[in-house]
């Protein structure tokens, strides 16, 4: 056993080195892991410069660990690659199912994968000890599954890598990824039995794009989902994403490091008023952070790299151990001046503070570079452009850039935190950028189609019945889910925690959902978030309500027309 187990580490852990951009700020940040990482509490400079501890610590969290999962429970199932067109073919897609707290007559629980391989999430949360999800299927004596979402993994109906023909990501659309559960789900059999919707009720979790998925399938497919738990999920699609970083501000001041924020705000000033000079000190401030072998980069890439320091900050806040932001922090200014101590010591000695920060040179570098030659390998290689060549990231970037949007440039303005070369334009060249010619052949658009996706799948107008919605208070994302309280969000949403009636849709101005005072991205994943205790709670208390009126007849479908128009200001 143990042998087996040590070949199945050293599977996951190739599966896990690789970077994979998620729900994130930056291309090559790791959201879903070190979404995951957060919760098995790991530090975020572990998360970050060692994944494959992930994949232990997940591997780990399991009784019975020894036994892998991939062994025991995973499973594979042929699906159309066009679900319009059967000629097209089919592709393999994976999941994992565990019986282990299943009663007879329970109902079935899908935790969606979402834009990363899946493996680690089924580890974690399919049989984990201290398992928000596990805790829900032994309450409801539920079979369990982890769906993996087509084209990440090995759920792949065409392979990934940099030289996948544009043509082939041509499925990979929202509408042909929510039709992949509902078609396994009429499919779906245990020893013989038909466990279908018709047989069982079967209910939807996800967080963060999965929780789209979860309350977007719902919509869709009511016969198919009875209910669903979609947490911290933008269900609208924007271009335009500057105001996450205006949350991240936010969480700063309310955790006490507003005088810290203004300092940041005053060094990427600096940094841009040394850039607009051009020339030599264009070269200097560049060469500051990345010596000289660095100065060829673009301010785009450069400044990209820096905003880096905020990539932990949505799974962990201000925390993450020495590569937080309060380390970060403490570091600019250990006596955390409420003013900030840029206006004493001033910005161009703050800024060499912070390139001094340790914690700065891992992350420009991250596994592949070694600018201000810190690795002592013989090769000085500092090129931080370069479209990605990790499969996951691939896969997001192809459905942000046509889809979704939620470019997060620079939030302008007196609370920015980030580089103005942190701009829309620049997050969108980067689209362009990982896909060489697909601008011109037609097949990725100029900008996200915004528009039309939300025309599909309804954004945030959407009401369907026997769904919860959560988000942290300082959650980046909350910004785009039904819970956003933004000044472009819809007016006037009352959110409700009262348990609306089984099946009966809220109208558009009461919402069935919670906001989680002071915490970020996905926190009902944490059991040990205590805060969260009221969310999962929520949930589970409406499930008891709504699973006594499931009947295992078909309700009619809904329209997915988009209610009311919205005002847009996309670049
Ligand atoms: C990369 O993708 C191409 C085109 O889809 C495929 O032919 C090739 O086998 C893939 N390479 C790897 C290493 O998977
Ligand atoms: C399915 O069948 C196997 C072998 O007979 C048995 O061990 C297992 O408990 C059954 N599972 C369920 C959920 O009934
Ligand atoms: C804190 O402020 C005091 C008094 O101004 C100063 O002497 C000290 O060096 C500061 N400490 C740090 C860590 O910045
Ligand atoms: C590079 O070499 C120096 C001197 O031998 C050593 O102190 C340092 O830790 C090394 N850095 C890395 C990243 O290995
Ligand atoms: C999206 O819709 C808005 C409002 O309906 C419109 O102003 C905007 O031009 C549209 N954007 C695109 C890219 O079509
Ligand atoms: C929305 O909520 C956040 C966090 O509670 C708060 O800081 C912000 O001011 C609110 N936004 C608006 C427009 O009221
Ligand atoms: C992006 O959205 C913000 C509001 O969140 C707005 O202030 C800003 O002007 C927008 N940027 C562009 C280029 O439209």
């Amino acid at each position: 056993m143990a042998s087996f187990k040590e070949t199945f580490s050293k599977a996951l852990l190739t599966l896990l080195v690789g970077q994979s951009a998620a729900l994130s700020l930056f291309p090559g940040s790791n959201g879903n892991k070190l979404q995951l990482a957060s919760v098995l509490g790991l530090d975020g400079h572990t998360a970050r410069f060692n994944p494959e501890k992930i994949a232990e610590a997940a591997l780990a969290s399991g009784p019975g660990a020894e036994i892998p999962i991939q062994r025991t429970s995973v499973r594979l199932l042929l699906i159309p690659i066009d679900h319009d067109d059967p000629s097209v073919g089919t592709y393999q897609n994976r999941y994992w199912v565990s019986t282990d707290f299943y009663k007879p007559g329970g109902p079935v629980f899908v935790l969606d994968g979402g834009e990363d391989n899946a493996i680690s999430l089924a580890q974690a949360y399919l049989r984990g000890s201290n398992s928000f999800f596990v805790d829900f299927l032994k309450e409801f004596g539920a079979i369990g599954l982890v769906w993996e979402h087509r084209y990440y993994g090995d759920s792949l109906p065409f392979p990934v890598n940099l030289s996948t023909p544009t043509d082939h990501f041509k499925y990979l659309t929202n509408r042909q990824a929510l039709a992949d559960i509902p078609y396994f789900a009429d499919r779906f059999t245990l020893n013989g039995t038909d466990l279908s919707p018709k047989a069982a009720p079967w209910v939807m979790f996800g967080g963060s794009y999965p929780g789209m998925r979860a309350a977007f399938t719902r919509n869709e497919y009511p016969d198919s989902i009875f209910a669903s738990f979609a947490m911290s999920a933008p269900v609208e699609a924007q271009v335009n994403m500057t105001i996450y970083y205006e949350q991240v501000y936010r969480g700063m001041v309310a955790s006490g490091y507003g005088g810290c924020a203004k300092d940041l705000k005053a060094i990427s000033d600096y940094i841009d008023s040394q850039l607009d000079k051009k020339g030599q000190a264009a070269d200097d401030i560049k060469s500051l952070f990345l010596g000289k072998e660095g100065i060829h980069n673009s301010n785009g890439d450069f400044t990209a790299a820096l905003g880096g320091i905020y990539n932990l900050f949505q799974n962990y806040g201000v925390d993450g151990g020495i590569s937080g932001l309060s380390a970060l922090c403490k570091h600019l200014d250990g006596n955390a001046t409420s003013t900030g101590i840029a206006p004493i010591i001033g910005a161009k000695k703050l800024t060499e503070k912070f390139s001094t920060w340790d914690e700065l040179m891992y992350l420009i570098n991250g596994r592949n570079n070694n600018c201000k030659d810190q690795s002592n390998s013989t090769q000085i290689t500092c090129d931080l452009g370069g479209p990605s060549a990790d499969p996951d990231t691939i896969s997001w970037t192809w459905q942000y850039c046509t889809q979704w949007g939620y470019l997060q440039a620079d939030n302008l303005g007196p609370h920015s935190l980030l580089s103005k070369y942190q701009s829309l334009e620049y997050q969108q060249s980067l689209c362009y950028r990982q896909f060489p010619g697909a601008k011109e052949s037609g097949l990725l658009p100029l900008q996200p189609d915004t528009n039309d996706t939300n025309a599909e799948t309804g954004g945030w107008t959407i009401r369907p019945s026997n769904v919860f919605w959560s988000a942290g208070e300082f959650d980046p994302w909350r910004t785009l889910t039904p819970l956003s309280n933004e000044t472009f969000a819809p007016k006037g949403v009352q959110i409700t925690t009262d348990i609306p009636q089984c099946g009966v849709e809220t109208p558009e101005n009461v919402l069935f959902g919670y906001v989680i005072p002071d915490a970020e991205h996905c926190f009902d994943f944490d059991l040990d978030y205590k805060p969260a205790d009221k969310s999962r709670k929520l949930f589970s208390d409406a499930l008891k309500k709504w699973l006594p009126c499931w009947k295992g007849t078909h309700e009619p479908k809904r329209s997915h027309v988009r209610r009311t128009s919205l005002k847009y200001w996309q670049a």
